[in-house]
């Protein structure tokens, strides 16, 4: 499976920790930056992750910031995502179960490497369970298509 996975300068560890660490496993990701530890305009990487995502180069999208808030943010914005902040091993195994999230933001000021690289193994080992959350993941994306 291909992860596409970028980070601002609030993630820049974590996100080459997590890079390592699903490499390792045997996953194809896609490193859409930073590469140096700069400060940089999170909106700008969470474009780039996002769109390796909706023209169906990769699979699933990690996205690392200060707090993983405005990495969510601004991944929501791309039509097509559901991008989902989380901190816990619970939210990172549902929000593939029951929203069928395509995007894991966390927080490098919020949480740990070893706890980012545990919510990233569930996030991207968890598939979607569909069934009754297939109508609910479709008024998502009815909200998204309505029009003005
Ligand atoms: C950058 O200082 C910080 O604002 C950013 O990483 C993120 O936390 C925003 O949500």
């Amino acid at each position: 499976m291909k992860i596409a996975i970028g980070c601002d300068h609030g993630g820049f560890k974590h996100k080459n920790a997590i890079s390592e660490h699903l490499k390792n496993r045997g996953f194809e990701v896609v490193d859409c930056g930073i590469y140096e530890d700069k400060s940089v305009d999170y909106p700008d990487i969470a474009v780039k992750v996002a769109e390796k995502i909706t023209d169906g180069s990769c699979k699933l999208g990690i996205l690392v910031c200060g707090t993983g808030i405005g990495m969510s943010m601004a991944a929501n914005k791309v039509k097509g995502i559901r991008a989902a902040a989380c901190s816990d091993h619970f939210s990172a195994k549902y929000t593939r179960l029951h929203n069928d999230a395509n995007i894991l933001c966390l927080g490098g000021r919020v949480i740990g490497i070893g706890t980012a690289l545990e919510l990233a193994d569930l996030f991207v080992n968890t598939k979607f369970e569909g069934g009754r959350h297939v109508k609910r993941i479709q008024k998502i994306t009815d909200i998204e298509n309505k029009k003005g």
